[in-house]
């Protein structure tokens, strides 16, 4: 058993927040379950591919499967039930030993077939749904959480600057994307933090592209959006690249787009909402008549997922705090001429944010 860890301060801050989360007619839950395999690894350490923890006022139970025995011994600090059939039942059958009355659930997470399962096997105790709890506790990262992100970044850099230096035109985008992932796991990545993005020529105008076959020509726009993870905690950055020659259009939309995000970089201090920061990055792109090519949201927070808590969007009224690490990645897309993405992952500071991809920005024609 580990001393007194960072999972078990953590655990502690889970029921008294309950209040706050349950709805205003509701009484709050005297346990909480956690069914989001992010959220039990941040509440017991455990990283496995199967478990849920309770929270109860006098202990946290994590459950798994028996091809977790020995690896959830080795790293959760808590009580640990092993369930040979489905979680949900032997969750049920310890929540009715302990005669809870009421255990929260995460409404954004628990399948709904496991909803149904639960309330069919509990006795006398009622779920009441909760959204975001752990969430929310997870926005603002410890200073050893930081330093694993920063890790993480610059493994990233690294694993593109390497990359990078093997590229040449004609090779396809899943050439480029594979050679990357690769640099990731012999830099010690535990794997990608979400499928690698290589998108060259028109292509790029997708923000979202899977690589293809395609091959990355001169004279064409070439998108890298990649991410690592490390120790669990995941990375991102996107460059933009002209192979060849960039025209005028394209150099214009580098600079709006650069513009736009060292807008919001100088801007990002704790206190200001999202949706004030994503505005302003919006009114930079309107400066250059290129706003309605900008079509997602600022930059989300990242950690132990790539996405998480907060969103940085026109409606998101979460302010910044100091210890939130978040992307900041504005781009404009085109069909037909192709896209550029600028994105960074940046700490909030007391006074505003630490930029911490290393990895330079100013347009590289290859
Ligand atoms: N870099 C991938 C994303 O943020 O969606
Ligand atoms: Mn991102």
């Amino acid at each position: 058993m580990k001393e007194k860890t960072v999972f078990a301060s953590r655990r502690a801050r889970v029921l008294p927040l309950l209040n706050e989360f349950t709805d205003a007619n509701e009484t709050r839950a005297d346990a909480f379950l956690s069914t989001a395999l992010p959220n039990v690894r941040y509440l017991t350490g455990f990283t496995g591919s199967n478990g849920a923890v309770l929270i109860t006022p006098l202990r946290a139970i994590l459950f798994t499967d028996p091809r977790y025995t020995t690896q959830s011994a080795q790293e959760a600090d808590c009580d640990i039930r092993i369930a040979k059939g489905p979680l949900a039942k032997k969750v049920a059958s310890v929540a009715n030993r302990l005669r809870l009355k009421s255990v929260a659930v995460e409404l954004n997470r628990l399948s709904f077939q496991d909803h149904q399962q639960l309330a069919k096997l509990l006795t006398g105790v009622q779920l009441k749904p909760v959204t975001g709890l752990v969430e929310t506790l997870r926005m603002v990262k410890s200073s050893d959480e930081i330093a694993t992100i920063r890790a993480s970044v610059n493994l990233n850099s690294v694993a593109l600057e390497q990359a990078m230096t093997r590229f040449k035109p004609g090779m396809t985008e899943i050439d480029l994307a594979a050679e990357i992932d690769y640099r990731m796991r012999l830099l010690g990545a535990d794997g990608t933090a979400f499928d690698t993005i290589v998108a060259s020529g028109r292509r790029s105008a997708l923000p979202h592209a899977h690589p293809t076959a395609h091959p990355i020509e001169v004279d064409e726009l070439l998108l890298i959006d990649m991410g690592a993870t490390l120790a669990g905690y995941a990375s991102d950055m996107t460059r933009t690249y002209v192979v060849g020659k960039a025209g005028t259009k394209i150099r214009r939309m580098y600079k709006a787009v650069l513009d736009s995000q060292l807008t919001a970089l100088a801007l990002l201090k704790p206190g200001m909402t999202c949706a004030k920061l994503d505005r302003a990055v919006r009114d930079v792109l309107r400066g250059y008549g290129l706003d309605k090519l900008f079509m997602h949201s600022t930059g989300h927070g990242l950690g132990l997922e790539i996405h998480e808590r907060p969103r940085i969007g026109r409606k998101e009224a979460v302010k910044f705090e100091a210890g939130m690490t978040v992307t900041i990645e504005p781009g404009v897309y085109e069909e037909g001429t192709g896209g550029v993405r600028i994105e960074d992952t940046v700490v909030v500071t007391e006074r505003g944010c630490e930029v911490l991809t290393p990895t330079k920005k100013d347009l590289v024609v290859l």
